[in-house]
């Protein structure tokens, strides 16, 4: 691979989900500087043909391979479900790629869970990415996948601890198919807002039940292979830049529900 330690590390989702992401890498590696991309012109991605996730995500990988990375992140699960392997060919030996699916499997697999529950957009359940690659390593765990599709509307509309959000959150858990599961995939960059909530139910109900958020995970697993690699930066505090392919004011305001300081977004219509 083509690539140091002193390169940025290259993230991107539908729109600012992927915060989540970002802020667990920052958790992780604090001397990195971080490039985002937020594809708020084509929020959602979740009820999206998985052709057009495919060229929305080369587009952005392009500029992240413009921009000169050494990391691309998928931090989306809809598009780490459905074009992993193309932006792997994309970015050839200028940069190594991450989906949020890889890290998670292995961590089912390394811990032995036999009973798996999995909620995410339409199209990461839809995609059965989940399932097929737990069933590759294990062929005996269950999967039993939910589709929560208002789940990220209500979260990036501030709905993430009160009345609105307890009752959507209810109803989906109350679902047959997550009946009998050891742990929950939050297979949403999105989720992690709501991981307390979630708990919040189990514990409430007296069930024993792992609720995995995907971004702390990825950003561990992200961790050792910088460090097996020599691509950790050690030398000095990055600097991060946060890009939108459209931007509000409004959206701006939303970055703090994910992301823990106000951030100045730029606009950069990749698109036009
Ligand atoms: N954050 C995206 C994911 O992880 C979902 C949000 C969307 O539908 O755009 O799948």
């Amino acid at each position: 691979m083509n690539t140091n330690a002193q390169q940025a590390i290259g993230l991107f989702d539908s729109g600012i989900g992927g915060l989540t992401v970002a802020n667990a890498l920052i958790n992780q590696l604090p001397n990195e500087s971080l490039i985002y991309f937020g594809d708020t012109a084509h929020l959602p991605y979740g009820d999206k043909s998985a052709d057009t996730i495919r060229y929305f995500t080369k587009t952005i990988g392009n500029f992240l391979l413009s921009k000169e990375c050494k990391i691309i992140v998928i931090a989306c699960n809809t598009a780490s479900s459905v074009a992993y392997e193309m932006l792997q060919n994309l970015a050839g030996d200028k940069a190594h790629v991450f989906s949020v699916i890889e890290a998670v499997v292995d961590e089912i697999i390394r811990k032995k869970y036999k009973k798996v529950g999995v909620i995410g957009t339409l199209g990461t359940i839809n995609s059965n990415a989940y399932k097929t690659k737990i069933n590759a390593k294990d062929a005996t765990v269950e999967v039993h996948q939910l589709a929560t599709p208002l789940l990220a509307p209500m979260i990036e509309s501030g709905f993430v601890d009160g009345q609105i959000s307890h009752l959507v959150i209810e109803e989906y858990l109350n679902a047959p198919e997550l009946q009998d599961i050891e742990t929950l995939i939050l297979a949403c960059t999105h989720y992690p807002l709501i991981k307390k909530e979630i708990e919040e139910y189990y514990a409430k109900k007296n069930k024993k039940v792992d609720v995995l958020a995907t971004n702390e995970i990825v950003a561990i697993h992200i961790k050792k292979f910088m460090i097996e690699n020599g691509l950790v930066n050690y030398e000095k505090k990055g600097k991060n830049s946060f890009y939108v392919s459209d931007y509000t004011e409004s959206f701006e305001k939303t970055t703090q529900l994910f992301y823990k300081e106000s951030i100045d977004l730029i606009q950069m219509p990749l698109f036009k």
